[in-house]
């Protein structure tokens, strides 16, 4: 990555902490950035490209091609106008609509050695089930998020508004820890970020 791209990506970093657009933690950009550095995946799948922040970080540390999908309009225009600036754009594919419906079209034939799940909270063990077929040996699975607001972790009672995805993110986490073709590493920093390896 240039000095002139790093610097692209932080101010697109800056503003959107600034307006408040959701891009990935910096504690998981961080993890995102060390798997890049010593796995450097090929085929990548990204569900929530936003306006194109992490992938560009991925697009930018490693010869690889990236299928991103994203649900709303307006952001995949600021990601294409992103990945332009940055001379990327013929390595990322981005499809425009909701992940459970475009996500078997789009990994059918595929296999990828790295996925960032990073939209529906609800929908991380769902969609990891789907695609752990799609997934090489050895392959990489990064989830971001997935201590919610540190409610997750033991069997306590949460409140109310936010039992939902709390029994979700459990129920994501049991299935990982309970399944003997995946490795799971939980790093405590920031919401919390899963590293799955598939065995
Ligand atoms: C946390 S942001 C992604 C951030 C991005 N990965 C980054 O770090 O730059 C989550 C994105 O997922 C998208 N999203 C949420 N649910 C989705 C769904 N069911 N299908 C497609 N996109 C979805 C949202 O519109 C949002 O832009």
């Amino acid at each position: 990555m240039t000095q002139e791209q790093e610097e692209i990506l932080k101010g697109v970093h800056d503003l959107a902490r600034e307006q408040f657009v959701m891009i990935l933690s910096d504690e998981c950009e961080a993890v995102l950035r060390d798997i890049f550095a010593k796995y450097r995946p090929q085929r990548v799948l990204e569900i929530g490209a936003a306006i194109g922040y992490s992938s560009s970080i991925m697009a930018l540390s490693s010869d690889c091609e990236i299928d991103t999908i994203e649900k709303d309009e307006e952001r995949i225009e600021r990601a294409k106008d992103l990945w332009r600036r940055l001379g990327i754009e013929d390595k990322i594919k981005v499809y425009h609509g909701e992940s459970d419906m475009l996500l078997p079209s789009v990994i059918k034939g595929k296999t990828y050695d790295f996925v960032f799940i990073d939209a529906a909270k609800s929908a991380y063990k769902r969609q990891l089930e789907l695609l752990l077929p799609y997934i090489a040996k050895g392959g990489v699975v990064l989830c971001d998020d997935v201590l919610y607001l540190g409610l997750v972790k033991g069997d306590s009672y949460p409140p109310h508004k936010h039992r939902t995805i709390v029994r979700n993110m459990r129920d994501f986490l049991a299935y990982v820890e309970d399944n003997e073709s995946l490795e799971l590493q939980l790093i405590e920093q920031g919401n919390g970020i899963a590293v799955i390896k598939k065995l």
